[in-house]
């Protein structure tokens, strides 16, 4: 958690939404909101927000009370007409998606009929083919308790859930990437439409104007978290209204965007989309554009050099300070998951043709990088303390200029003889050689790694098992920073002190990922081993958020306890380990013509970096 705090009543009426309106008896506590009716009108409709398919929330009238639950149903009442020229709404602030996503004609404006999800069948689902443990039982009793409403649908989890603490800071919220574990055991056990109302409702906070001392980041931006407050409708506190907040990061301590959470939106609606059968989710015109605006965020052209996206420190799970800003292992696994993710969602047509193209040359590029250049093995390691510097030419085997001193002393030893690993960030002159835990399994999962490296990563976690997993899986990241390092990098944080929380802390919540990672490569019994270490403590720990020491031995120090991910996270983890083909929905498989797709291929003036065979690539 990254101490952002409450917001004030003024702010959230500035950025609050109002899919819906409900009378609610005066009687009703308010939950202490005292605010005037300020108007809580976006300033910028999403662009392919419109009439025909879905209620346009800020247009209902108050008078409307029926129909609310269904962000999907058709409106009762007549909205005011709005622009119905997406491109007027995006003009000045979007050129990339001028450039490239309306190259011309446009897709069509008008939304397809709402269809009902198909049932999920029998198949599809994750019925336990065996009573489930009492930990089980209480973890499903939690999670339940852990769901939000809004006007009367579920919409999300909060973050924890803790009835013993009084100080709620931001953990009240529903969290993008928290909600995902907890989004994937409601689609395996069949309640698919807690998903569905999270994802239609997180699309319309994409497009809000947000404004941090006047400047207001990218229309694509996903908020961190959400919350539900209750607010009067006027001054006599007779009736009260059900908005949602959301917090872009304007609200965060660092003022930090958060750049994961449109890539997990992306790679949550295909999941949902795959396992229930209900394509149409994918195909509405909302969707695709929420899709399209996301990814005009990521594709458009800056300063860059590298085909990895550039972002600041904290723009990700690990959202304090910790030295991960430039080209972090984690956005880069999760950018590729959603570009493959995309890939398939988007529909093809002379609209999008061109965004398709982007995409493939992103991953093209973006998977030639990550396996060449952020792949350390015992032979690699080696390499680098041969390396030459201040190479001036194309064929430099020391490409990014890094002195061999860089390599430290921990690593010397740490390195197996088998296996490797993805190292953490890769800029001019700075390779980051700690092991970050989400980046290399989310990398495995979407086959951002060639299958030999995937491999190696779980033969050097196994290897490593008491650094990375000991008492408690699974580290974060590997191994801490400590005295001036941590003093200069983390500009002595005290929750991220040596072992603690980011820095080197253990998170329940990543069980999931790596059970998804050894389901994907053949390995469920090593997911096994983990998800035992995990089922002794967590239910007699309360379900913390994070343990503490270097053996995970401690519960953190300002640890919460039942914490929705961690719970959700153990939950998902014992689903797919029963029912290991539905990791599918997550994972993506190898794509050989993507090797072929090397855009230096296509100038002849250009001398190509890949001296690399696609055998070697492919291995
Ligand atoms: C912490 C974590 C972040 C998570 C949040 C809510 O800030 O670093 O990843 O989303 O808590 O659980």
């Amino acid at each position: 958690m990254n101490g952002q705090t409450t917001m004030g009543l003024a702010a959230a009426a500035a950025a609050a939404v109002r899919p819906c309106r409900r009378r609610l008896l005066s009687s009703v506590s308010a939950g202490g909101a005292k605010a005037s009716v300020t108007p809580l009108f976006p300033r910028r409709p999403h662009p392919q927000h419109h009439h025909h398919g879905r209620r346009l929330p800020f247009l209902a009238s108050a008078a409307s009370q029926t129909s609310h639950s269904d962000p999907s149903s058709t409106p009762t009442t007549t909205p005011t007409p709005v622009n119905s020229d997406p491109r007027s709404a995006v003009a000045g602030n979007l050129p990339f998606f001028d450039r490239v996503l309306f190259p011309g004609s446009f897709p069509p404006v008008e939304t397809p009929p709402v269809e009902e999800p198909a049932p999920p069948t029998d198949e599809g689902l994750a019925s336990p083919v065996r009573e489930e443990s009492e930990t089980e039982r209480e973890a499903w009793r939690l999670l339940r308790r852990a769901v939000v409403s809004y006007c009367g649908e579920p919409v999300g989890t909060v973050a924890a859930e803790d009835p013993e603490c009084t100080e709620v800071a931001n953990y009240d919220q529903v969290f993008i990437r928290d909600f995902v574990p907890s989004a994937l055991a409601f689609l395996m056990r069949g309640e698919t439409e807690i998903v569905r109302n999270f994802l239609l409702h997180t699309l319309q906070l994409q497009s809000w104007e947000k404004t941090v001392d006047c400047y207001s980041p990218g229309q694509g931006l996903m908020p961190a978290s959400f919350k539900i407050r209750t607010v009067p409708l006027d001054e006599n506190n007779e009736a009260f209204e059900e908005v949602l907040d959301p917090d872009f990061g304007e609200s965060a301590i660092g003022r930090v965007a958060p750049v994961d959470s449109g890539l997990w939106w992306i790679i949550l609606l295909r999941a949902y989309c795959k396992i229930t059968g209900d394509y149409s989710l994918q195909e509405r015109v909302d969707v695709q554009t929420g899709i399209k605006l996301i990814l005009s965020l990521c594709l458009t052209d800056g300063f860059d050099m590298f085909p990895t996206l550039l972002v600041t420190d904290g723009s990700c799970m690990i959202d304090r300070r910790m030295g991960i800003h430039g080209h972090p292992l984690e956005i880069q696994a999760l950018f590729y998951s959603a570009l493959r993710c995309s890939r398939e969602m988007i529909t093809v047509n002379d609209g999008s043709k061109h965004l398709l193209r982007a995409i493939n040359n992103r991953l093209s590029a973006l998977s030639f990088h990550i396996r060449e250049y952020y792949w350390v093995d015992m032979k690699k390691i080696n390499e680098i303390y041969r390396y030459k510097t201040e190479e001036y030419s194309h064929d430099a085997t020391n490409k990014f200029n890094i002195y061999p001193e860089q390599i430290p002393s921990w690593l010397v030893d740490w390195i197996p003889e088998e296996g490797g690993y993805l190292i953490g960030n890769l800029q001019p002159a700075h390779m980051d050689f700690r092991f970050f835990s989400l980046g290399n399994l989310w990398a495995i999962s979407s086959s951002l790694t060639t299958p030999t490296q995937a491999e190696g990563i779980l033969s050097l976690i196994e290897e490593k098992w008491d650094d990375l997993v000991a008492n408690m899986p699974l580290k974060i990241c590997y191994p801490a920073m400590e005295d001036n390092e941590w003093r200069i990098v983390t500009g002595s944080d005290p929750k991220n002190t040596p072992w603690s929380y980011h820095n080197g802390g253990s998170w329940p919540t990543l069980l999931w990922q790596f059970t998804l990672a050894c389901i994907k490569m053949g390995r469920p019994e090593l997911a096994r081993r983990a998800v035992a270490v995990a089922e002794e403590q967590l239910s007699a720990d309360k379900w913390p958020e994070y343990y503490d020491t270097r053996s995970g031995r401690f519960v953190g120090k300002q640890s919460r306890s039942y914490q929705t991910w961690t719970i959700a996270g153990f939950l998902t983890s014992k689903m797919l380990l029963e029912n290991p083909e539905l990791a599918s929905i997550l994972t993506c498989d190898e794509d050989l013509e993507l090797l072929e797709g090397c855009a230096c291929c296509l100038s002849k003036r250009t001398r190509c970096s890949r001296r690399v065979t696609k055998e070697d690539i492919v291995e």
